[in-house]
C-alpha cells in the first residue's frame, strides 16, 4: 500500500481519525463558499434524528423490515408556510457517517450536505446543525448525501412541504411517496447495489410501495379538487405516472406544479402518452378534478407492461362549490435566466467502456481502504462519467476538479447530452432551473430541480448562478456512487 493521492503518510491518514474527511478533502474546497448574509432568526425549529424503525413492508401479516427514518417516522412530513427560516438539527443515531441535503432548496452552500465539498462527514453520535430560508413553496424532500444507496435505499428520507398562502384551496390534499424495496421473503433486505444494475439501469426493488404500503385509498368531495404531490423517493425506478377517472362525467387531471414550481397547468391527456415520466427525486404536483357524481379516480405509474396503481381516490360528500379548473398555483418568484446574455456550458453523460472502468482497487478489508471509501461517500468501482471525469477521480481517490467555474449572478445556459444507453435524472443543487428545450422535444418549458435525459437525447436548462459549490450529478443513487457526479464552482 503506498500513501493516498492527498499526500499524507499511511500514519497521519489513519491518526486522522474522524477528522480524517475533512483533512484530506475539505482544503481545495474552502475558498469561494458563500457564508449566509443576514443574520438567521429561526421561526421554525426541528430536530431530525436517523435512526432504524421497524415497518411491515410486506404486507400486515407479514415480517416487519428494519428500515431507517428519521425520527421513528417513515417519510415524515414537514409543513411550514412559505419565508419559515428553519433551524434543522441534525442526530446521526446511524452507525455510518451521514449528512442531510434539503433536495431542491436554493440556500446559502455550507448547508447544502454534500460532505467533502460543503461539510465534513457527520459521524455516527455526530450532530450537525441547518439553517435553511424557505422562500420557494413546493413539495421537496430530504435525504443523506452519503452511501445513499445503503441509507436513503433503506427508507431514509423526509417530505419538506412549503405551503403558500396564496395557493387556492383545495378540496383535498394527500401527499404520495412512492418508493420500491428489495426485500427477501422474512422482510430483511436484499443487497441494495449489484454491479449489473449499478453499471446499467440501476438494481431494482420489487416491493413496491406508496407510503410505505402496497397501495392507499384516498377520499376527495365528488366535482371537488385534489391536490396530489407525488414524490418518486426511489433510488433507481423511473415512472410513468397517469390518472384515471374511467368514463365519470367531470373527471379531469392537469401537472400544475413539476419539482415544486408552478407552471401553467397542463391536461394530462395533453402531455405524450398521457403521463408525466419521473425519475429518482422528482416531484409533481397534480390537480386531479373528481367525477361528479361519484366514482373512484386511480392513479398509477404506466411505464412496465405490469401497471402500477398504487393510489385510489373515492369519492366522499359534494364540493361545496364546484369550480371548473384547472387551479393554477401563483407563478413561481425564482430568478429568470437571461437566454441571450447567458454563458454557455455543455455537459456529456458517459458510461465508462471496459477499459476505463476504474477500480479503486483497496482490498475491502483494509482500514485505509474503508476510510477513504467512508470518506468519499462512494463505492468501489466508476462505472459512469460525466465529460470523462468521475466522482472520485479514479486512482486520485479525491474530489476531481469542478466540472465548470461559473460567476455568481451571471445566467448559465447548460445542455446535458446523454451518450449513454440508459436515461438519466440529473440534479443541480441549490438552484431551481428552467428547462428550456430538449432535442426530443417532449417537455414543456418549465422549472425544475432534476431534468431526466433519455438515452440520445440532450436537454437544455438556464438558471442564474448562486455563489457556492454545487454537486451535479445523477439521482440514480449507484450511478452518483460509481461516478456520475461532478459539481460547479460558482464565484
Ligand atoms: Cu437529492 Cu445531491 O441530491
Ligand atoms: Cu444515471
Amino acid at each position: 500500500m503506498t500513501n493516498s493521492g492527498a499526500g499524507l503518510s499511511r500514519r497521519a491518514f489513519l491518526g486522522a481519525g474522524a477528522a480524517l474527511g475533512g483533512l484530506v478533502l475539505l482544503g481545495p474546497t474552502r475558498t469561494g463558499q458563500a457564508r449566509a448574509a443576514a443574520p438567521f432568526e429561526p421561526t421554525r425549529t426541528v430536530t431530525l434524528g436517523a435512526g432504524e424503525t421497524e415497518l411491515k413492508l410486506l404486507g400486515p401479516d407479514g415480517p416487519a423490515t428494519r428500515i431507517l427514518a428519521y425520527d421513528g417516522v417513515p417519510f415524515q412530513t414537514l409543513r411550514v408556510p412559505r419565508g419559515t427560516r428553519l433551524k434543522a438539527e441534525f442526530v446521526n443515531g446511524l452507525d455510518e457517517g451521514s449528512t442531510l441535503h434539503f433536495h431542491g432548496i436554493r440556500m446559502p452552500n455550507e448547508f447544502d450536505g454534500v460532505p467533502t465539498l460543503t461539510q465534513p462527514l457527520v459521524q455516527p453520535g455526530g450532530r450537525f446543525t441547518y439553517l435553511l430560508p424557505l422562500d420557494d413553496p413546493g413539495t421537496f424532500f430530504f435525504h443523506p448525501h452519503c452511501d445513499e444507496t445503503g441509507q436513503a435505499g433503506k427508507g431514509l428520507a423526509g417530505v419538506l412541504v412549503v405551503e403558500d398562502p396564496r395557493d387556492p384551496a383545495f378540496d383535498a390534499e394527500h401527499v404520495l411517496c412512492l418508493k420500491d424495496w428489495r426485500l427477501a421473503e422474512d422482510g430483511s433486505f436484499l443487497p441494495l447495489t449489484e454491479p449489473d444494475g449499478a453499471s446499467k439501469a440501476g438494481t431494482f426493488g420489487a416491493t413496491r410501495t406508496v407510503n410505505g404500503a402496497a397501495s392507499v385509498e384516498l377520499t376527495a368531495p365528488a366535482g371537488g379538487h385534489a391536490r396530489l404531490r407525488i414524490l418518486n423517493l426511489d433510488s433507481t425506478r423511473i415512472m410513468d405516472i397517469g390518472v384515471e377517472g374511467g368514463e365519470a362525467e367531470g373527471f379531469e387531471a392537469w401537472l400544475i406544479a413539476v419539482d415544486g414550481h408552478a407552471l401553467k397547468p397542463v391536461r394530462l391527456d395533453d402531455l405524450p402518452d398521457g403521463i408525466w415520466r419521473m425519475g429518482p427525486a422528482q416531484r409533481i404536483d397534480l390537480d386531479v378534478r373528481m367525477p361528479a357524481d361519484g366514482g373512484t379516480v386511480t392513479v398509477g405509474d404506466y411505464r412496465a407492461s405490469d401497471i402500477y396503481h398504487f393510489a385510489a381516490i373515492r369519492t366522499e360528500g359534494q364540493a361545496a362549490k364546484p369550480r371548473k379548473g384547472p387551479l393554477a398555483l401563483p407563478k413561481p418568484e425564482l430568478p429568470r435566466p437571461d437566454m441571450k446574455k447567458a454563458a454557455r456550458f455543455s455537459f456529456t453523460l458517459q458510461q465508462a467502456t471496459d477499459a476505463a472502468v476504474k477500480n479503486l482497487a483497496l482490498p475491502a478489508d483494509d482500514p485505509l481502504a474503508k476510510a477513504l471509501i467512508d470518506s468519499l461517500c462512494v463505492g468501489s468501482t466508476t462505472y459512469w462519467g460525466i465529460d470523462a471525469e468521475s466522482w472520485p477521480a479514479g486512482n486520485r481517490r479525491n474530489l476531481p476538479p469542478p466540472l465548470a467555474r461559473m460567476t455568481t449572478g451571471r445566467s448559465c445556459r447548460v445542455e446535458i447530452r446523454n451518450e449513454t444507453r440508459f436515461p438519466h435524472p440529473v440534479h443541480l443543487h441549490g438552484h431551481a432551473f428552467e428547462v428550456v428545450s430538449s432535442s426530443l422535444d417532449r417537455l414543456p418549458r418549465h422549472f425544475a430541480d432534476t431534468v431526466l435525459v433519455q438515452p440520445g437525447e440532450a436537454v437544455e436548462i438556464a438558471f442564474v448562478a448562486a455563489p457556492g459549490d454545487w454537486a451535479f450529478h445523477c439521482h440514480i443513487l449507484e450511478h452518483m456512487e460509481t461516478g456520475m457526479m461532478g459539481w460547479f464552482r460558482i464565484v
